[in-house]
């Protein structure tokens, strides 16, 4: 019998994340694999030792190095570590999505300023603030659920923002006014759509559900689906939540691509269930 991990990060006391995993494993079992939820600290990743190991896992958090420690054990894992790497950080994966040409909200990234000093004189604030007016965005490399996107107003916002972020990857970006409140989330296994939402808020800059948006399903148009799937392909996620932005014409813009996008709102709200979507992707994949 297959026997599989599903992993997600024991240190993060809000339920969602042990949701998100019973929803993958009872899909595993729908599946017949003979699976076990993990917390990431259940895993003694001691170099030296043997343990026994499951025939693929799958990494439901941020905990790259436990995905690496996996793999070099020979489990396979969804997603890989190194895609989940590269999304993680919002700076990387902005860099890989224009690489691509992706039509994507302005962005630059910001250089690394070592927490105990400043950039301040230097005037590169001051170049930035030429490329890009106000109302702009901050967005600091990890973060999820709309909690470490900032919507910077003035300069004053702006020089605090920054001097507060000294020692932390982030990006400036555009604000893309015309999406104010509003997104589309599009969940992607291995390339293919499962399913799309519409997210939208009355009361923030931001369409996260957790941060009081409301969701309902959404046909995609033709150029939406195109931009989601050519998003999640430029990054690598065979696993993708992709959120799309709307510019000015309602085309869409890339907002992000999550490597371990949470399932549970799509479902409540699409009735779709991408975990079996998941698990069906990797028992072709091992085959
Ligand atoms: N450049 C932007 N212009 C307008 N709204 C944005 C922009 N970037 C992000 N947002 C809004 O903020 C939300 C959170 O940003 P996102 O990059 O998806 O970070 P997170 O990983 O926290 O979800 C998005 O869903 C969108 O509603
Ligand atoms: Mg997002």
């Amino acid at each position: 019998m297959t026997t599989c991990w599903v992993i997600y990060n024991g240190s993060l006391v809000s339920d969602k994340f042990a949701d998100q995993a019973r929803l993958v494993a009872e899909a595993a079992e729908r599946a017949g694999v003979a699976v076990q939820i993990m917390k990431n600290h259940d895993i003694l990743m001691d170099l030296e030792k043997d343990a026994d190991m499951p025939d693929f896992a799958v990494l439901l958090d941020k905990d790259i190095l436990l995905g690496y420690f996996l793999k070099s054990r020979g489990v396979p894992v969804y997603n890989d570590p190194a895609i989940i790497d590269l999304c993680d950080n919002k700076a990387t994966q902005y860099i890989r999505l224009a690489s691509v040409g992706l039509p994507m909200p302005r962005t630059i990234v910001a250089p690394k300023v070592y927490p105990n000093f400043s950039i301040l004189e230097s005037g590169y604030f001051e170049r930035v603030m030429e490329e890009l007016t106000f109302p702009m965005i901050i967005k600091e490399g990890h973060g999820s659920f709309g909690m470490k996107v900032y919507l910077i107003e003035n300069e004053k916002v702006f020089y605090d923002k920054v001097e507060a972020l000294r020692g932390i990857d982030f990006v400036f970006q555009e604000f893309i006014a015309s999406s104010r409140g509003r997104d589309i989330r599009v969940n992607i296994v291995g390339g293919e759509i499962v399913a799309a939402m519409y997210r939208h808020s009355e009361t923030d800059f931001r369409a996260n559900i957790t941060n009081g948006g409301v969701a309902s399903p959404i046909e995609l148009t033709e150029a939406q689906k195109q931009m989601a799937l050519e998003a999640a392909e430029a990054v690598g996620a065979v696993f993708a939540g992709v959120d799309l932005l709307f510019d000015a014409d309602e085309q869409p813009l890339v907002c992000e691509v999550n490597a371990a996008a949470h399932i549970r709102n799509i479902l409540n709200v699409t009735g779709v269930n991408v975990a079996d979507a998941m698990i069906a992707y990797i028992m072709e994949d091992l085959r």
